[in-house]
C-alpha cells in the first residue's frame, strides 16, 4: 500500500502543528485537487475548530462522533471501528476546498487516554491506530494527524503507526531542543517501528531576524532533519487564517501574497518528498510485488 499518513508532531508547542495541517490540506485540495483527510488528535481541537463555526463543533461533540468517540468504542469497548461515521465533510471555509475531510477532536481526549492507561489498553490502542490507518488511506491521497505537543501514548501510536512526520519548528533555541527530544524518543525501542521524518518546515521566521536566521542555518546544518527548502515567515495573514469564516472564502484571500506561495512551495515538497518515497519503496519491492503495486496505484 502506498504511504501517505503523515502525523504533524513537535514536543515543543505553538510552533505551528495545527496551522500548517490547516494550511497544507486546504493547499492540497483547493489549489492541488487531492483529497485529504485530517485527524484532529488533540485534546484541544485547535484544527477541528479552524475548519468550521463553534455551533457546529459543539453538536458533533454532542452527538459523540469525535475521535474520543471512534477510538473509546474500539479501544475499551473493543466494538467493530466504523471510522466512516466519524468523518465530516464540508468543513474548510475555502469554497473549492470540497476534497477536505475530517475526523473532530474533543477535550475528553485526555479522559480517554488516561483510561487507556489505567485499563493498560496500550496494545489495543496501537492496534485500533493501525487499523484506522489502514482503512483511511485507500479513500484519500493524504492523510495528516494534527498531534498536541509532549508525547503522550496517544501521539506515541500515531508515531509508530503512520508513515511519515513532519516537524514544524521555530527557529528558536527552545524548539531546537525540542526537535532533539524527539529524536532521541525516536531511536527509543527500535523494534516498535517509527513514521519516517518527512522534513522539519521551519515556520514563524522573521527574515530580518539575525538569531532567526542562525538558528534556521543551525536546523539546516543537520542533514536528518531534512529541512524543507522554504521556511514560512510570521505573517499576520498566516496567524488570520485559524479564524474560521463562516461566510466563506477563495483560497487566494485566505493564502494571499508570499504566505500563498510559502505554503504552496511546502505542499509541493511534501507531495514530491511523499512520491520519491514511494518510488524508493517500489524500487525495493521483489518484482512480483511491483506488479500488485502498480495496479494498486
Ligand atoms: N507563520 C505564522 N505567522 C504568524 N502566526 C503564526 C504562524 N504560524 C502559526 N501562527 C500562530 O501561532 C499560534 C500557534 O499556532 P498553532 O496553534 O498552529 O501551533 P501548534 O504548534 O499547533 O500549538 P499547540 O502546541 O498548542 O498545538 C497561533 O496563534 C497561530 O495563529
Ligand atoms: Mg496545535
Amino acid at each position: 500500500m502506498k504511504r501517505t499518513t503523515i502525523a504533524v508532531m513537535n514536543t515543543k508547542g505553538g510552533v505551528g502543528k495545527s496551522t500548517l495541517v490547516l494550511a497544507l490540506a486546504e493547499t492540497l485540495t483547493a489549489i492541488f485537487n487531492k483529497t485529504v483527510l485530517v485527524i484532529d488528535s488533540d485534546a484541544q481541537a485547535s484544527v477541528s475548530a479552524m475548519l468550521m463555526t463553534s455551533m457546529r463543533l459543539h453538536k458533533l461533540q454532542s452527538d459523540a462522533t469525535t475521535i474520543v468517540d471512534l477510538l473509546a468504542a474500539s479501544v475499551l469497548q473493543q466494538q467493530k471501528l466504523e471510522w466512516q461515521k466519524f468523518v465530516i465533510g464540508g468543513s474548510s471555509d475555502i469554497d473549492d476546498a470540497q476534497g477536505l475531510f475530517l475526523i473532530p477532536s474533543d477535550m475528553q481526549l485526555t479522559l480517554f487516554e488516561r483510561e487507556v492507561s489505567k485499563e493498560s489498553r496500550h496494545a489495543a490502542l496501537r492496534a485500533t491506530i493501525k487499523m484506522l490507518l489502514d482503512g483511511v488511506k485507500p479513500g484519500y491521497d493524504y492523510v495528516f494527524i494534527d498531534c498536541p505537543p509532549g508525547l503522550s501514548v496517544l501521539t506515541e501510536a500515531w508515531l509508530r503507526e503512520a508513515d511519515f512526520h513532519i516537524s514544524p519548528t521555530k527557529p528558536d533555541y527552545i524548539s531546537v531542543c525540542g526537535l532533539e527530544v524527539f529524536r532521541r524518543f525516536k531511536a527509543l525501542n527500535p523494534e516498535m517501528g517509527f513514521a519516517e521524518n518527512l522534513g522539519v518546515v521551519v515556520n514563524l521566521m522573521d527574515p530580518n531576524g539575525a538569531q532567526d536566521r542562525d538558528y534556521d542555518s543551525w536546523l539546516r546544518d543537520r542533514a536528518d532533519n531534512r529541512c524543507f527548502t522554504q521556511p514560512i515567515h510570521r505573517s499576520m495573514a498566516l496567524q488570520h487564517v485559524t479564524q474560521f469564516s463562516p461566510e466563506g472564502r477563495s483560497w487566494l484571500s485566505k493564502y494571499p501574497g508570499a504566505v500563498g506561495a510559502s505554503i504552496k512551495a511546502i505542499a509541493l515538497e511534501v507531495m514530491d518528498r511523499v512520491a520519491a518515497a514511494n518510488a524508493a519503496d517500489a524500487d525495493r519491492a521483489p518484482d512480483g510485488e511491483k506488479e500488485t503495486s502498480a495496479a494498486a496505484s
